[in-house]
């Protein structure tokens, strides 16, 4: 680990801090939620989340949306100066403790079949490969193809 562990912290996502996630969406395989889908999410969605912060700075975000015993993650990012540090490990891992505390069973999230960063980090965190989405993103004019990855917990 290459950081300095004090200086990081945690806030749990909500209406109050929600509009920090549109600065955070950077990359060009996140999709981007606006304050408002995040409300929605928030309140009526099953939405829950973390904004992860560095010398009080907010550097990154996950956010997942819980069906009773399982989860799906909507979306995470870590800012791409803060990025192969560990962080994106260490915000996934407080994710999880809350899986654990609401006896999720297995978590499933969809991935563009071209991100290979976000596929390496997945596994290595965990995840499997269950099945390929022919033309789940429209990325300008063409489809590319999702891949549908699970953990499981219980
Ligand atoms: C995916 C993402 C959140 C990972 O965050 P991160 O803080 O860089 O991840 P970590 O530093 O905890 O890395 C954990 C593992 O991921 C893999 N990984 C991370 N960065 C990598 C890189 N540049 N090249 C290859 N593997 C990488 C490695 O296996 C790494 O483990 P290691 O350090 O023991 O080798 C970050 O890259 C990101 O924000 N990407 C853009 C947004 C995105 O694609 N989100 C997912 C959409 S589904």
């Amino acid at each position: 680990m290459v950081y300095e562990k004090n200086k990081i912290d945690f806030r749990i996502l909500d209406n109050s801090n929600c509009r920090l996630i549109k600065a955070l969406q950077q990359d060009k395989y996140t999709r981007n939620w606006n304050e408002e889908e995040i409300e929605h999410l928030l309140k009526k969605g099953g939405g829950h989340g973390l904004i992860i912060y560095f010398s009080k700075n907010p550097i990154g975000y996950c956010f997942f949306r819980d069906l009773t015993d399982e989860a799906e993650i909507l979306s995470l990012e870590i800012k791409s100066k803060y990025r192969n540090k560990g962080l994106g490990s260490l915000l996934f891992k407080k994710i999880e403790s809350y899986f654990v505390d609401k006896r999720i069973r297995r978590c499933f999230l969809e991935v563009n079949k071209n991100n290979n960063l976000a596929i390496n980090f997945y596994k290595k965190i965990g995840f499997v490969y269950i099945k390929n989405i022919k033309n789940y993103y429209k990325v300008n004019n063409s489809y590319q193809d999702g891949l549908l990855l699970q953990k499981t917990y219980i």
